[in-house]
């Protein structure tokens, strides 16, 4: 194993080394995209703030013994490597999205390319607005490579095939994920304290209003006989599902929102508490470090749901089935990074399906069960 000089690997300006490089390879998506790419015989560069954990990931992930990876702790550090090295992608799993994204992505640029699996509103919304920028750059930026946006977005994209803009449109995230023994995780906790924060969101009249945190709760029966409870919450989804449909009024409910009355009371609240930044970074990291218990998948399959209704009264619905959330988010990211890596997809930021088409989320492992 070698760690990086600091010299050399650059190729130019706008050049870029073939590597892939996977920031927080020890983490439960980063370990998944790892194998998965190394498994496709791309040049695979695990990146994160411990030399140690570094190589065992990249052994866990059937590296050669000589990989090379990267030693950063930071968004900062990291986008000092990749500006000196210029690798061809950079997959980022380290979290904290609203943080990380923009100094990394901008980091790519030019010429190199950057995807990560946000789903909180603030991050998604940021990253694509880079758009022009990634545009001029020649490089593809892939936000919501993950099940959040990926696996509702290709379903209204595929309901809206070939039809004019739809007036209304509903999506419903269902994740269904088999928890790990061990701490919670700075990634994980950051990510659910960011959305909480941002309270709820919907598109009224195409444009974005703040609602209310829990708003809309759906009783959602699953197409395998299961069923779900969700809840509203301003997510990457609802900008995704705007982008895709072009509808003027947008919802969209999380199975991570509890949609039950007492605990939907709870919300607002605490979204405008953990609105105070301080707070915000004490209740994450009180979160990171709460040690969890292993359990199974709570159902079968995670679901994404779109409900699509246009002014002359049709109504079209359909789901994409996928298994482990978190599983499916690895192949939706390693999917991407792959396809990217090899020269497919167009500059400019993007969410998935905006940037490599809906059947994306049949190649990273999922079904379209569509009406
Ligand atoms: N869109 C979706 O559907 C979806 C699905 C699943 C996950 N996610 C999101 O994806 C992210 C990753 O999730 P996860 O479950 O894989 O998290 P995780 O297991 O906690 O992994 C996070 C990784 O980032 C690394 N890291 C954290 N802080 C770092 C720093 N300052 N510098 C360098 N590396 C750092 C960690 O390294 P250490 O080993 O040093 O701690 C670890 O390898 C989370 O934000 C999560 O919310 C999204």
């Amino acid at each position: 194993m070698t760690e990086t000089s600091g010299t050399g690997g650059t190729t130019g300006e706008s050049r870029t080394s073939g590597e892939v490089w996977v920031v927080g390879a020890t983490g439960r998506v980063g370990r998944g995209v790892t194998a998965r790419l190394a498994a496709r015989g791309l040049t695979v560069v695990p990146v994160g703030r411990s030399r140690e954990r570094m190589i065992a990931a990249a052994a866990e992930a059937g590296l050669p013994g000589d990989a090379k990876v990267v030693v950063a702790g930071s968004a900062e550090r990291i986008a000092e490597e990749i500006v000196r090295e210029r690798p061809r992608v950079v997959v980022n799993t380290m979290g904290a999205f609203a943080a990380t994204a923009l100094v990394i992505a901008r980091a790519c640029m030019p010429g190199g390319h950057y995807v990560d699996q946000a789903n909180d509103v603030v991050a998604v919304d940021r990253l694509l607005a880079l758009h022009d920028e990634a545009v001029r750059a020649g490089s593809a930026l892939v936000t919501g490579a993950g099940f959040g946006v990926l696996a509702t977005e290709a379903v209204v994209a595929k309901l809206c095939e070939g039809r004019p803009a739809p007036h209304r449109v509903r999506v419903d995230s269902v994740a269904s994920v088999a928890i790990e023994a061990g701490a919670f995780g700075a990634a994980l906790a950051a990510s659910m304290v960011d959305a909480l924060a941002a309270g709820g969101r919907r598109y009224e009249n195409g444009r974005p209003v703040t609602s209310r945190l829990g708003a809309g709760p759906q009783q959602l029966n699953l197409p395998d006989g299961e069923s779900a409870k969700s809840a509203g919450f301003a997510s990457g989804e609802l900008t995704a599902a705007h982008a895709a449909s072009g509808a003027p009024f947008v919802t969209a409910t999380s199975a991570l929102v509890p949609a039950a009355p007492p605990a939907r009371a709870l919300l607002p609240p605490l979204g405008r508490l953990l609105s105070v930044p301080a707070l915000r970074s004490f209740a994450a990291g009180r979160l990171a470090r709460v040690r969890i218990k292993a359990a199974p998948r709570p159902r079968t399959h995670s679901w994404g749901h779109a409900v699509v209704e246009w002014e002359d009264g049709t109504r079209r619905e359909g789901w994409l089935r996928a298994g482990d959330g978190m599983d499916y988010t690895a192949g939706v990211t390693a999917a991407v990074t792959e396809l990217l890596a090899r020269g497919v997809g167009r500059p400019g930021a993007w969410t998935p399906a905006a940037a490599l088409g809906a059947d994306l989320a049949t190649t990273a492992g999922g079904t379209f069960v569509l009406d």
